[in-house]
């Protein structure tokens, strides 16, 4: 159990976070901080207030500014604004690397030791946002896409299967966006090579979905973006990291080399420890995998430099 983890954004990604975090009993105490005046201590308040009932004694503090997130041993960056239909991620890439430019600021004066999870969009580049504004090293700073993406995909293939979810192994890699690199031929399901299942055209289809997944519910929701699934994803990394598990998980790091890129965030296999990124995994890829993960880096290039840092 870690002693105190923030989470930056008490919207619904940042709020379903800390619940979740909570009723993990993941941290003695559990800091929501939002800009907007009493919306994270009155859904702190309200969270705390489910504790008799589901039975966690994590403490959960709402508040305006950083002071209470002093020392914290892990932030959770979900601060900034959600995509609206029609909006690209890459849209949102402006507004949101504002906000987590200031963000990071607060991070490295209140939380200098801290590990910093990001999850607020595009991605990749508000990762090297943070990695920038904060100095910390690339151990402390990681990236929330890939389990979430890996989660879309597992669910699409169990349902094409009829099988548990539990027993599709997968990760998707690459950018969060369009360009993202479900890794088909590492795709099983109990030991056993999904292509052995299911014909080309059905697995073609939902890696579509996959890559699709973040607008599919946009298209739906109109008002904002998905939040289940990603806190659920962001907090099975903190898992990893708070219970020092060493978890092989598809996450956001900053490439210095490894498959052939760097000077970027960029979805791999990473090992996460106590110490946050423990080590990124190198595996063998496919040709056109690794021309897909080169395009995908590129891409998330090419919105880093719509940033001025
Ligand atoms: N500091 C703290 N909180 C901020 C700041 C800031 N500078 N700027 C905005 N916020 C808060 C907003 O007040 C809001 O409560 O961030 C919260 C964002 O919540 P939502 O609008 O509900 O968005 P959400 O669905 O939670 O998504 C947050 O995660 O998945 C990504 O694309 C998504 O970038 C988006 C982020």
């Amino acid at each position: 159990m870690l002693n105190r983890i923030t989470v930056v954004g008490a919207g619904n990604v940042g709020a379903t976070t800390a619940q979740r975090l909570a009723e993990k009993e993941l941290a003695r105490t559990v800091v929501l901080v939002d800009v907007v005046e009493g919306i994270a201590p009155g859904k702190a308040l309200d969270q705390m207030e489910s504790a008799p009932i589901e039975g966690f004694d994590t403490c959960i503090i709402g508040a305006n500014d950083y002071a209470p997130a002093e020392g914290s041993d892990l932030v959770v960056v979900t601060a900034g604004i959600a995509r609206k239909p029609g909006m690209s991620r890459d849209d949102l890439v402006r507004t949101n690397a504002d906000i987590v430019k200031q963000v990071s600021q607060q991070i490295k004066r209140y939380c200098p030791n801290a590990i910093v999870v990001v999850v607020s969009n595009p991605l990749d580049v508000m990762c090297w946002v943070a990695k920038q504004v904060t100095g910390f090293p690339r151990e402390r700073v990681i990236g929330m896409a890939g389990v979430l993406d890996t989660a879309r995909y597992r669910t699409f293939l169990a349902q094409a299967l009829n099988v548990s979810v539990e027993d599709i192994q997968a990760m998707v890699l690459g950018g969060h966006g369009d360009t993202m690199v479900p890794l088909v031929s590492y795709t099983t399901v109990s030991g056993i090579p999904v292509r052995q299942l299911l014909d080309e055209s059905k697995l073609k289809a939902i890696v579509d979905r996959t890559r699709n997944g973040g607008a599919e519910i946009v298209a739906f929701l109109k008002t904002g973006s998905a939040y289940y699934a990603p806190s659920s994803a962001v907090v099975q990394m903190v898992e990893s990291i708070a219970r020092d598990k060493n978890r092989l998980l598809p996450c956001a790091a900053w490439l210095e080399g490894e498959y052939g890129l760097s000077g970027m965030y960029c979805g791999v296999p990473c090992k996460l420890s106590r110490k946050g990124l423990e080590e990124i995994v190198q595996v063998e890829l496919t040709a056109q995998e690794r021309e897909d993960l080169k395009k995908s880096a590129e891409a998330v290039k090419q919105t880093m430099a719509a940033v001025n840092l």
